[in-house]
Formats: structure tokens, C-alpha cells, sequence
């Protein structure tokens, strides 16, 4: 039987948008722990030094932020939830056991709530971000509003930094979603298995291209 040709995911300039995220989350999470917790005030070395990273790790959050912006706008509406999720949801201990559930689009009930997870903490912590930024905001805002947005900066960064945690190993632990990031394709076995909606969706779409290529 001939092995099916493998399924663009992403282009270039999507890859390229999502590893300036993921590049500047690891400086930021980094240098940001160095700063919260004193047994970690060596990861503040990241930037070279403890005094450029507290000058850079706020540059680093903007971009991020920015970058993070362009991919919402990209791919909120594969992020809806439906009904297949709830489903997916319930049956999260056979998802452990690396079975499907349901019929899954272009992205999980899992994939979706890191997505929505992570654009609520990130406008948390650019929002409070700015509020605690010397010396260019803060002394705008009094004493008080500055102790909460730290508070509201932390825990923010916390859940950031665990919701993170969670798809990178999903990422390296569902064989084959890897090289969707990297190279920009998937197998076509990854597709049927994890998100067969969007596999029959792209079938579609190419069938009616062809159909339109030989009426031409
Ligand atoms: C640092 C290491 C990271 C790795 C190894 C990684 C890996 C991946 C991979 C393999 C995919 C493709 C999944 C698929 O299409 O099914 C993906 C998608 C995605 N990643 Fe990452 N990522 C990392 C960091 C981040 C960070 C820091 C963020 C956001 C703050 C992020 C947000 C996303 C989003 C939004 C998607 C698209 C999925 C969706 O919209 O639900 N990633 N990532």
C-alpha cells in the first residue's frame, strides 16, 4: 500500500512567529524566576548579567506579547470550543492512554485551553507589567496599585510558566507533533488519529482543487 504524502500545518512565517514566542518565553520565564525567588537569583544570569536582565526581561515580555498577538489573530477560530471538546474532556483518562476521542478538528480540547490560558495570562502580565515598570510607568501609579500588580505579575507568570510546561510535553510526547513546528508538516497518520475533522477538511480542500485543475 503507497504511504500518504504528509499534510502541511504550518508555513514558514507561522513557524517563524511562534518560536519568537517560545524564544523570548524562555528568557523571560527564566530571568523572571531569578528575580521572584532568591535561590533562583542565578537564572538572572541568562542575559549575561542580573542588571541587564532586569533592564531587557520587560523589552523581551513586549515582544512576546506582540508576537503572541499575531498568532490569536491567526488561529482563535480553531480554538472555539464545540461539543467534540466537552466529550474529549470527559474522557481525558483515555487521551493519557493515547487513545482518541470524539471528532477532533484542527486543535484539542487540551490545545484550546492552553491557547486561551495563555492569552489571559499574557494580557495579565503585560497589563500589570506595565504598572511595575521602572523607570519608565511606575511612578505613575501609586504604592498600593504597584503591590498589586506585582501580585497579579506573579501569579500570572506562575500559571504562564506551568500552562507552558504542559504543551511542551505534549508536544514532544504525542509522537509526530514536532515536526509540525519545525518543519511545517505532519504525517498523514498523525492527522486521521489525533484531528481527523481536519484531516477530512484539508482531503477535501485538495480534492476540490484537483477537481478545479483538471476542469481547466
Ligand atoms: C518553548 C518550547 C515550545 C515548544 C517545543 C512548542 C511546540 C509547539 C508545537 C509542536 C506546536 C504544534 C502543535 C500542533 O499544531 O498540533 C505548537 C503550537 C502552538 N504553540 Fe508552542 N511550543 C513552545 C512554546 C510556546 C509558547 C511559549 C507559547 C505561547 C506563549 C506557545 C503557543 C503555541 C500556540 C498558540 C500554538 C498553536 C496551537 C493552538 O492554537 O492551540 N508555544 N507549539
Amino acid at each position: 500500500m503507497r504511504k500518504e504524502q504528509p499534510i502541511k500545518r504550518y508555513s514558514a512565517p507561522e513557524r517563524v512567529n511562534h518560536w519568537i514566542v517560545a524564544f523570548c518565553f524562555l528568557f523571560v520565564a527564566i530571568s523572571g524566576l531569578g528575580f521572584l525567588f532568591p535561590s533562583f537569583n542565578w537564572l538572572m544570569n541568562i542575559f549575561g548579567t542580573p542588571q541587564l536582565a532586569r533592564i531587557l526581561h520587560p523589552f523581551f515580555g513586549v515582544v512576546m506579547f506582540a508576537a503572541f498577538l499575531i498568532m490569536f489573530f491567526r488561529y482563535w477560530k480553531h480554538n472555539l470550543i464545540n461539543k467534540d471538546d466537552i466529550l474529549w474532556a470527559k474522557n481525558i483518562h483515555k487521551i493519557t492512554l493515547n487513545q482518541e476521542v470524539g471528532d477532533t478538528g484542527r486543535y484539542n480540547f487540551g490545545q484550546k485551553c492552553v491557547f486561551w490560558l495563555a492569552i489571559i495570562s499574557l494580557i495579565l502580565l503585560l497589563v500589570s507589567g506595565i504598572v511595575i515598570w521602572r523607570p519608565y510607568f511606575a511612578p505613575s501609579f501609586s504604592i498600593p496599585a504597584i503591590r498589586v500588580a506585582l501580585m497579579v505579575h506573579s501569579f500570572a507568570a506562575v500559571l504562564l510558566i506551568l500552562v507552558i510546561m504542559i504543551h511542551i510535553y505534549a508536544a514532544l510526547w504525542v509522537k509526530g507533533t514536532i515536526t509540525a513546528m519545525v518543519e511545517g508538516w505532519v504525517p498523514a497518520a498523525w492527522a486521521k488519529k489525533h484531528h481527523p475533522r481536519w484531516y477530512r477538511e484539508i482531503r477535501a480542500k485538495e480534492a476540490g482543487r484537483n477537481r478545479q485543475e483538471n476542469k481547466t
